[in-house]
């Protein structure tokens, strides 16, 4: 059998889990997420989820890939062959993920260029949905938008092209490049933003803590729910990438740094992106709360409508924070589509005994494929809808299954306790089968029952 590829160094691993980890999710969803749900507030279910049941998790799907050495298919069925399933599910869904991050990921390659001479103009909303994705014609649906089409190539020619490399070669190469240099862009960003007039304004906004919403279960629901998305969690991809560690590796100790990373980019995504609204506000007279409601603070929304006004009005060289803030989205994006690229990549080429060339050329070429239905005039909102339900469904219901198949039918989550505990510096102790077998399992449950009823109504 052919030997299993591996990491070069420890700091290549934390670099690609970093990678996965720290992406759109921080930059534009952490922000709006954390404002409409308490502000300040926010952190204490926000640091719950993240103490008793991200970074739990994170330990669990490091164990379950240091362990069994396989794709998240092939070791869940290691595990016990009744769970090989819950790997594909989780690989699905990855798969989903990955074909429209990538349209995403196109649209701010262009935005990049636009910068340059702030090309949206006057009205950037009109020109996103009318001359960029040109959807204002609703006589016509289907057919591509072919500005998207070039940048959408490029995308997955340097997303293959990585993994067609490996993963010491491919995959811990790029990150060793991306992750550096979005972290230097990014605190770019950070320090004009909070240099800009107004831009405390946008920080109090977002940091005055309005306690009462901690009482409101949604804003627990909407912690948990960030907290999956933004640590990659439940989609196969950690159990993937631990399945390349050297049998030496401390998992407790990387989880928790792969978690703090994550979360410390997300606070300062936050922080960038309030002080750039902040300034926003103060250049139109309004204040930050009338100006969140009228235009939105996060999502496609903020990046592509709302930052491109921002931009136009920035002081000195307004094009180069532009480029500054598209390029990041490009590069946190580029380094969470490899990662849940290589799920399916990885987890085709054990399944079907073929080469990892072989596997990037179909599965991902296959992604490729269908991620173009979103290059299209009803690409936006099939984005949307796609987006929502694994958001709402996806997430909670892969997470319940693997906390509660790991927990409860899993011969109990002792093993995994020593197995981790047998390499790492920080021990476990019973509350982390407590937070893994009771809490997690009973706050997702509540989340799935709570999405459901949020569909009826
Ligand atoms: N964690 C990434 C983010 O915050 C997104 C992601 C989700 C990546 C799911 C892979 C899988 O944007
Ligand atoms: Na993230």
């Amino acid at each position: 059998m052919e030997q299993r590829a591996q990491w070069g160094s420890r700091v290549g691993f934390l670099l690609a889990a970093m990678g996965s980890a720290i992406g759109l999710g921080n930059i534009w969803r952490f922000p709006a997420t954390a404002y409409e749900s308490g502000g300040g507030a926010f952190i204490i279910p926000y640091l719950f989820a993240l103490l008793t049941a991200g970074i739990p998790i994170l330990v669990l799907e490091y164990t379950v890939g240091h362990k069994f050495r396989g794709s998240a298919p092939k070791s869940f069925g290691r595990l016990r062959k009744g769970f090989e399933w819950m790997g594909w599910w989780q690989v699905a869904i990855a798969f989903v993920i990955s074909t429209y991050y990538s349209v995403i990921i196109a649209w701010a390659i262009m935005y990049s260029f636009y910068s340059l001479n702030l090309s949206w103009g006057d009205d950037p909303t009109n020109f996103f949905v009318g001359d960029f994705l040109n959807l204002v014609d609703p006589g016509q649906f289907g057919g591509l938008v072919p500005k998207v089409l070039l940048p959408l190539l490029a995308v997955w020619v340097i997303t293959l092209g990585f993994l067609g490399r490996g993963i010491k070669k491919g995959v811990e190469a790029a990150n060793k490049i991306f992750i550096p240099a979005l972290l230097v862009l990014f605190l770019i960003i950070v320090i004009r933003a909070v240099t800009l007039d107004g831009a405390g304004d946008g920080l109090s906004a977002f940091f005055t803590p309005q306690w009462s919403k901690i009482a409101d279960p949604q804003v627990w629901v909407a912690a948990y729910g960030q907290i999956f998305f933004s640590l990659s969690i439940a989609f196969a991809i950690m159990i993937t990438y631990s399945s390349y560690l050297p049998k030496k590796s401390d998992i407790t100790n990387n989880a928790f740094i792969t978690g703090f990373a994550n979360s410390s980019f997300e606070i300062l995504a936050g922080i960038g992106v309030f002080a750039a609204i902040g300034f926003m506000a103060h250049s139109y007279g309004m204040s930050v709360s009338e100006l969140a409601t009228e235009k939105g603070v996060g999502g496609i929304g903020l990046a592509f409508m709302v930052f491109p006004e921002i931009i136009s009005q920035i002081p000195g060289i307004p094009g180069l924070f532009g480029v500054l803030f598209f390029v990041s989205l490009v590069l946190a994006g580029l380094s969470s589509l490899i990662s849940i690229t290589e799920t399916y990549v990885a987890a085709v080429s054990e399944k079907f005994n073929i080469s990892r060339i072989k596997s990037v050329i179909f599965g991902g070429g296959l992604s490729a494929i269908i991620s173009l239905a979103y290059a299209t005039k009803g690409g936006l909102s099939l984005l949307d809808t796609v987006d929502h339900f694994i958001n709402n469904y996806g997430i909670a219901l892969s997470g319940l299954f693997e906390v509660v198949a790991l927990a409860w039918f899993a011969r109990g989550l002792k093993g995994f306790q020593a197995h981790a505990n047998e390499v790492s510096d920080i021990h476990l102790g019973g509350w982390w089968r407590l937070c893994l077998g009771v809490i997690t399992p009973i706050v997702l449950g509540y989340m799935m029952v709570q999405n459901l009823r949020g569909e009826v109504k």
